[in-house]
């Protein structure tokens, strides 16, 4: 199959059209008035494998919405203690899990949604770190935890622990007892945030510690003496009065900051004028258990569709006015043992590593360079249902390497083949490349306008856009909190 976008090469590279990209949006998305959207709401999710930076982009529509609107919510929808961010507030660095990088914004309310998995002590340390931070107590803090929200206990931990030693399910997983967690969900036992505040708490906890305590008996290890990761320092899960007396401070602090989401999300849906809404990722669409690659998937609905089932029903997203995919603009990286046909080959992939330090977070473990892959990101579009493209790192491009774009995958007769997440499937494509044109990414760096941006650089954002079928938003352009480019009019 010959590359299908070989005309819009053509329409852009060779007719000079660039689709308007050189331009601000003719109108704000975020106030639009089409029927059925709501104005003032934005959500930004990870449109590849994680690491996309999206902490900072929402810290920048924070600053935007803020002037427009008397309240500003920033509502989490899924996952939990698995996700990392930096933010650096009064020039501290603090390390993020489960409270949302937008809610440290002084006008947001941080909102951990039911469709999230909350530990209650490493939520309460992050708590304590943020309020030492802002000079206030943990509870004076603008952070609400939905009570429909599950618990993600040592319990979860330890089995996940005990997994990986049977060699089945915990491996590759971050160890905080995400997918267990959600697991009880299916299998019709979870314990909930009411549960813990409910008075006979004691007996439901100790109810649920006997389950996860057979269920490791039954592969063969004792849930006491399993060791469990902590944002206070890793521990043994100990006895059943020892993990419920580990939970009574962090009770205390929920008591304080639990909200019945449902109600007071309702009555603020409704006035979008008096207040914004961003809604939060965590993950990316590329570790959906459903469109991502085993083992390196998570539990949790990274999807915009998944802020139907967090709000109850009441957002669905296609009344969100501008649903964003946050990507690297000229690469993806990727951690874990997922292959993809466009694993991209040093020197090239060592020299992304080093300039847009590609190292984790947590683990400086080197983060995999694949080429920007159209097959797999346009299906990670698709079934994320963004409309629109945060695309950052515009200044990893070198003047004298152009950029190499998947555009299609055949198998090994040369017929075409789509994006499928199956490991297997993928090892068995070939990845057919197109180089575009590139620009000298360090000259850009720090750009804050359009119209800093190079011919060559506008024209890849249009083709990048047109091929994935979102419109481009914003634009990162270095490190610096303002190295940013905004579409927005
Ligand atoms: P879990 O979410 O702990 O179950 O981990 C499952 C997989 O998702 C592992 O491969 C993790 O490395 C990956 N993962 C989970 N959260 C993140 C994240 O925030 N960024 C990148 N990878 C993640």
């Amino acid at each position: 199959m010959s590359d299908p976008f070989a005309a819009l090469y053509h329409a852009i590279y060779e007719q000079g059209e660039l689709f308007g990209v050189d331009q601000p949006l003719k109108a704000d998305p975020l106030r639009t008035s089409a029927q059925g959207v709501r104005a003032n709401s934005i959500a930004i999710g990870g449109g590849a494998f994680g690491d996309e930076g999206k902490g900072r982009i929402v810290d920048a529509l924070c600053g935007l919405l803020a002037k427009r609107t008397a309240q500003l919510i920033v509502y989490r929808w899924n996952g939990g203690a698995n996700a990392g961010h930096t933010v650096v507030l009064d020039e501290q660095r603090l390390a993020l899990h489960q409270i949302p990088s937008g809610a440290l914004h002084k006008a947001a309310l941080g909102i951990l949604g039911k469709g999230m998995v909350i530990h209650p002590e490493d939520l309460l340390a992050e708590s304590a770190q943020v309020a030492q931070a802002l000079r206030c107590a943990p509870h004076e803090l603008a952070l609400r935890v939905d009570t429909s929200a599950v618990l993600a206990l040592d319990t979860h931990r330890a089995f996940e622990a005990a997994l990986k030693t049977w060699e089945s399910g915990g491996s590759g997983a971050t160890g905080r007892g995400i997918a267990p967690a959600y697991a009880d969900v299916l299998l019709r036992h979870p314990v909930r945030v009411r549960d813990l505040l409910a008075d006979d708490w004691r007996e439901r906890l100790g109810k649920h510690y006997a389950l996860y305590a057979a269920l490791i008996c039954g592969l063969g290890m004792h849930i006491e003496a399993i060791s469990v990761p902590a944002l206070s320092g890793a521990h043994a899960v100990g006895s059943q009065a020892e993990f419920l007396s580990r939970l009574e401070q962090p009770r205390a602090f929920l008591q304080q900051i639990a909200l019945d989401a449902y109600p007071y999300l309702a009555a603020r849906w409704a006035q979008p004028e008096q207040c914004a809404f961003i809604f939060e990722g965590a993950q990316a669409v590329g570790l959906d258990p459903r469109f991502g690659v085993y083992p390196d998937v998570t539990a949790s609905d990274p999807t915009f569709g998944g802020i139907l089932g967090a709000s109850e029903g009441l957002i669905a997203p296609e009344q969100i006015a501008v649903r964003a995919n946050v990507l690297k603009a000229t690469y993806s990286s990727s951690v874990g043992t997922r292959r993809l046909p466009t694993h991209m080959p040093d020197p090239l992939a060592a020299r992304i590593r080093e300039d847009a330090h590609e190292y984790g977070a947590t683990t400086r473990r080197p983060r995999d360079i694949l080429y920007f892959d159209l097959p797999c990101l346009g299906y990670f579009t698709r079934v994320s249902g963004a409309t629109h493209l945060v695309l950052t790192h515009l200044d990893i491009a070198y003047p004298d390497v152009p950029i190499r774009v998947c555009t299609h995958y055949t198998d090994s007769s040369g017929a075409p083949m789509p994006y499928r997440p199956d490991q297997h499937y993928l090892n068995s494509l070939t990845a057919h490349f197109r180089d575009l044109p590139s620009w000298n990414g360090a000259a850009l760096r720090g750009a804050k306008q359009l119209a800093d941006l190079p011919r060559t650089a506008l024209q890849y954002v249009a083709f990048i856009a047109q091929a994935l079928g979102a419109a481009p938003l914003m634009a990162t352009t270095g490190a610096q909190r303002d190295a940013l480019i905004s579409w927005l009019p």
